[in-house]
């Protein structure tokens, strides 16, 4: 309960926690990967850091996007993590383009980071390979605005996947310079290494993370998916001839599912092996399975009743960008006064 009182809802209160920084973008269904890759370590982290989560919705418009469904696909994540255990009163939650020093920040930003370093992000030659007919100026600038999230917090911490490593590191080094120039304004962030976060395969596919782009909805599970639907997917999962549940070199399959089946029991890949010493596949895809729907029910469950009152998710959303506004403004005040643009 006295944690509570500290908590960061009060950024004023002598909270001496290190804070976290992360956002996801609203680009439509969440996969079992996402969740046991990033979701559950936000829940997690919120017990020993100061968090500042948000839809990363001003991020998602780099690529091409429907209005009203933009709209949905933000709150339903929005929602979805709550259900998932991210607690509006233990961090601060919001949506990015609800406070406005997102995109001050970013425009600053953008002005000290070179088009050399910009034209060196992986994410971006994907992207602009994969969107040929829109590359835009967003597009290219976004690791501009991913450091104004990170530095508009003073964030100490960000965990990172492998796929956002060059972008934090980016980040470090626009934060570095700017306060080379000015003197001490922006926390130079750290990448958090995730400490139990696991690592996803395609079900059909070992050899590639489990994405829900992929044309083959059986490759992957959403976390919305019916109960009925998970245990069929398991059950088509691919494994391999040996029969023999053990996690080895070159049996993928199975390795991904006792991957999954630890992140969902907690047992070790040991307790696993003997648990399921002389049963078939069949049996540990079953259990696999149940775990999966184990974990994911309840969030569904709850995921529903948080949607069916839109304006309590509204009046949460609220709630949690006035707070990032009061941390935010300080930074972009200092800012501006730096820079020397008038107010
Ligand atoms: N770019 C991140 C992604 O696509 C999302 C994101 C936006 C983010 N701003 C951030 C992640 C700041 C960490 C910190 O996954």
């Amino acid at each position: 309960m006295e944690e509570k009182i500290i908590t960061s809802n009060q950024p004023e209160a002598p909270a001496k926690k290190k804070r976290i920084f992360s956002a996801i973008q609203p680009s439509g269904q969440m996969t079992l990967g996402n969740y046991l890759g990033a979701i559950r370590n936000w829940v997690e982290m919120q017990d020993e850091f100061d968090c500042v989560y948000a839809t990363a919705n001003l991020h998602a418009i780099t690529v091409r996007q429907d209005p009203k469904k933009l709209k949905e696909n933000t709150v339903n994540l929005f929602a979805l993590l709550i259900a998932s255990g991210v607690d509006p009163e233990k961090s601060i939650f919001f949506h990015q383009s609800q406070v406005a020093a997102h995109a001050e920040l970013a425009w600053v930003l953008e002005t000290y980071t070179q088009f050399g370093e910009l034209s060196r992000m992986t994410q971006f030659k994907d992207k602009s390979a994969r969107h040929a007919d829109n590359i835009n100026a967003g597009l290219f600038t976004y690791p501009s605005l991913m450091a104004a999230d990170i530095l508009l917090y003073q964030a100490d911490m960000v965990p990172v996947g492998e796929d956002q490593r060059q972008h934090l590191e980016l980040t470090r080094d626009i934060a570095e310079r700017f306060n080379g120039i000015y003197g001490k304004t922006f926390v130079v962030p750290e990448a958090y290494i995730k400490k139990n976060a696991a690592r996803v395969r395609n079900l059909l596919d070992p050899s590639k993370k489990m994405s829900k782009s992929d044309p083959n909805t059986k490759s992957f599970i959403l976390m919305t998916d019916e109960p009925a639907t998970i245990m069929k997917k398991f059950r088509s999962a691919v494994t391999d001839s040996e029969a023999s549940v053990r996690y080895a070199e070159g049996k993928d399959g199975i390795n991904n599912l006792m991957e999954i089946y630890s992140a969902c029991t907690g047992k070790s890949y040991e307790q696993i092996e003997d648990e399921f010493r002389g049963k078939g596949y069949g049996d540990f895809k079953t259990a696999v399975g149940e775990s999966v729907v184990a974990v994911l029910e309840p969030i569904q469950i709850r995921y529903k009743e948080l949607l069916s009152d839109k304006k309590h998710l509204e009046e949460l959303a609220r709630n949690g960008a006035a707070s990032a506004e009061r941390i935010a403004r300080r930074t972009i005040e200092k800012v501006y006064k730096k820079v020397g643009l008038v107010r």
